[in-house]
């Protein structure tokens, strides 16, 4: 394994994250893990397993060790390689949590109280809405700052937490000199926001507690077919894009799309006359077909947790190098004294 190839290859960067809490669906699949892998070869890719993250909301904390572990099994099932891409856990790299507190200092109350998802999931958290969930996008700035990244591959849901990470790092290279890249968010045109399957107009999440609302990117065929079955559509029998009409049917659509790589006006003629039975049925087809091989190859390797580990420990010191650099860079330019060499 290359230990230092971060260092000045000279391609731009990636810098992507997830979390390791509850079932990752295919929600987090089309939106995010399924773009990464093409990224690998022309890219310095650094994916994540943001657990600092996922401790906004409490965990238990045997299950979350466990989750690391699976969400990187999962990482590597959909094709990235620890020999092309520096994948760790957040929690490893000490510099993300320092960087974080400077950065929160160079951060407003204001610009953090507009964010959609702080107030989704005060609404949602009322007995545990704590500063860390405040401070979650500065977080997730610090992240993708430390390694000088210029694309940020995510779902349409965290643009907002991107634009800020921009305008923090605006800020910052402002009041100092060039100091962060400044990154642009990489979202696909389909499939970028998932809904439920059985609530279309809200987002598909991993934390609900209805299963039949998601899919999950592990769930066997059985399961996937019949929660497609039961997905809620209209009193129409038309296979038609309409995001405002038919928030249901265009749902499955994207997925769909999404999986197979057709476009819109090609469905609608796919399935024209054909009622929805057999287009739920196609839908269900693709997603549980197009997972087979990230199955099959997961359950492989969360087989061998050692493993795992072991390239976890190798990727944390390569991001650990990269990670210094700025975080030393940034600690000089704020007027931090450097600590003196002890004998
Ligand atoms: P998280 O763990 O909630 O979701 C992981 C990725 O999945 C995308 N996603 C979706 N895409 C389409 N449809 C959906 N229904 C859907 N649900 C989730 C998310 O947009 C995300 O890309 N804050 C981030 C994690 C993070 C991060 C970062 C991401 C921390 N630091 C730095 C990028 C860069 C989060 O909670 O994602």
């Amino acid at each position: 394994m290359a230990e230092t190839k971060n260092e000045g290859n000279g391609k731009p960067v990636i810098f992507s994250g997830i979390q390791p809490s509850g079932n990752l669906t295919i929600g987090n699949y089309i939106g995010a893990l399924k773009n990464f892998d093409q990224f690998q070869n022309d890219y310095e890719c650094y994916y994540c397993v943001v657990d600092l993250h996922s401790i906004t909301v409490r965990q238990d904390a045997a299950r979350l060790r466990k989750r690391t572990v699976e969400l990187t099994a999962l990482y590597m099932a959909v094709g990235l390689d620890p020999e092309r891409s520096t994948l760790y856990v957040q929690s490893h790299v000490s510099a993300h949590a320092e960087l974080a507190w400077i950065l929160n200092c160079y951060s407003y109350m204001g610009e953090m109280s507009r964010m959609t998802q702080f107030k989704d999931k005060s609404r949602k958290n009322e007995e545990n809405i704590n500063v860390g969930l405040f401070t979650y996008p500065v977080l997730m700035a610090a992240d993708i700052l430390l390694y000088q990244t210029n694309l940020v591959p995510i779902g349409e849901d965290q643009r907002q937490h991107l634009e800020i990470c921009r305008d923090i790092a605006i800020r910052f290279n402002n009041a100092y000199s060039p100091t962060f890249a400044v990154p642009e968010a990489y979202i696909p045109k389909v499939g970028a926001r998932v809904m439920s399957l059985q609530e279309p107009t809200s987002k598909m999440s991993k934390s609900d507690e209805n299963a039949d609302n998601f899919v999950a990117i592990l769930d066997p065929q059985d399961v996937v077919m019949r929660k497609f079955k039961r997905a809620v559509t209209d009193s129409e029998t038309e296979v038609r894009y309409d995001v405002q009409a038919k928030p249901g049917i265009t749902n499955l659509m994207s997925i769909y799309g999404a999986m197979t790589g057709k476009d819109m006006p090609a469905i609608e003629k796919e399935f024209a006359g054909r009622g929805y039975g057999d287009f739920k049925e196609a839908v269900g087809v693709s997603v549980a077909e197009g997972l087979r091989p990230v199955r099959e190859k997961y359950a492989a390797l969360v087989a061998d947790a050692p493993a795992i580990e072991a390239m976890l420990g190798r990727c944390a010191g390569r991001a650990e190098q990269v990670a210094r650099k700025t975080l030393t860079k940034v600690q000089r330019k704020v007027g931090f004294l450097p600590r003196p060499r002890s004998m």
